[in-house]
């Protein structure tokens, strides 16, 4: 592979303004979270790691590995996986969550009964290593208004090291961190210990969700999922600028059924990005619907 030659300036662990920018620009192409300044160095530290991973002499070089190598689409993605916030957690946002449970799915399935397919399609979108996919599928499972009903949970993101993760379904301690006494009796019910001193998440629930690979950004690759009745898209929109999370958001409004819900993380919302949601105000909270 031959890559163009080398501004002498620009060799070794450098990040030059114009070589920032450019990467800047590559990543924000790619996921929708721009870099500002501050984070410049945090950015340089995770390029140089990958640079050196590669053995490649300089930043400049790794850049063009990006652009030209034939490896190009496996190395992005190991870029994505450094430059992408994986914070999640069992049972997050439980005033959200019983929302959920106890009030729109109950309200869901109530509007929809006269429907000759009775059918329940919810999507958590960047859902990071599947600790929120996996609530909802918990959650879901034999709760008594859903019998009858067939139940699709679909979870995605553009992070393959994440999503190797989720599949796996084999979490540490930090996955349970702040959870509520009133789920323990979940964790006992669905996971099985690992010799490793870890828990394994059961079949029965690992089978309800279906993984994939989807960038939030890319409407063609989310017709897959046709209409859904719930999206759950927490705390992901926060990394990106406002012209992403228009993107985004739009993507979502394509895909909802009228009458579907968007729940967004507690520190999200919609003001000044669309005006198309309705904000219902329910018992244990708020959430936008089409
Ligand atoms: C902080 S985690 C949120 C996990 C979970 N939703 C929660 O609230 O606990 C954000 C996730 O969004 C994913 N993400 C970032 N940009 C994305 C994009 N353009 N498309 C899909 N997923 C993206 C990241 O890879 C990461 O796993």
């Amino acid at each position: 592979m031959r890559y163009p030659p080398l501004d002498s300036s620009q060799t070794g662990e450098i990040l030059s303004d114009d070589l920032f920018y450019a990467f800047v620009d590559l990543i924000y192409r790619q996921t929708g979270i721009r870099f500002d300044k501050e984070s410049r160095f945090v950015l340089q530290r995770r390029l140089v790691h990958r640079m050196r991973a590669l053995g490649l002499p300089s930043l400049e070089r790794y850049y063009y590995h990006l652009l030209y190598h034939p490896d190009r689409e496996r190395e992005m993605d190991q870029l994505i996986d450094l430059v992408t916030t994986h914070e999640t957690y069992f049972f997050r946002e439980k005033r959200q969550l019983r929302c959920f449970v106890e009030e729109i799915v109950p309200l869901l399935v109530q509007e929809r009964r006269a429907e000759p397919a009775r059918v329940l399609r919810i999507w958590s979108a960047g859902c990071s290593t599947g600790e929120e996919p996996y609530s909802i599928a918990m959650l879901l499972r034999g709760l008594p208004v859903l019998t009858g009903w067939q139940l699709f949970i679909f979870a995605s993101d553009i992070s393959s090291r994440a999503l190797q993760v989720a599949r796996q379904g084999i979490y540490g301690s930090g996955s349970f961190r702040d959870m509520e006494p009133e789920y323990e009796a979940y964790v006992r019910q669905y996971f099985e210990p690992t010799p490793d001193g870890r828990l394994r998440i059961r079949d029965e629930i690992r089978q309800m969700v279906l993984f994939g690979r989807v960038n939030l950004l890319d409407s063609s690759s989310l017709a897959l999922y046709g209409w859904l009745d719930v999206i759950f898209c927490r705390n992901v929109l926060i990394y990106f600028d406002t012209e992403a999370k228009k993107r985004a958001i739009q993507n979502f409004y394509e895909r909802l059924r009228p009458g579907g819900f968007l729940l967004l993380g507690h520190s999200e919302s919609l003001l000044g990005l669309d005006s198309r949601f309705q904000l219902v105000h329910f018992r244990n909270d708020m959430v936008y619907r089409k």
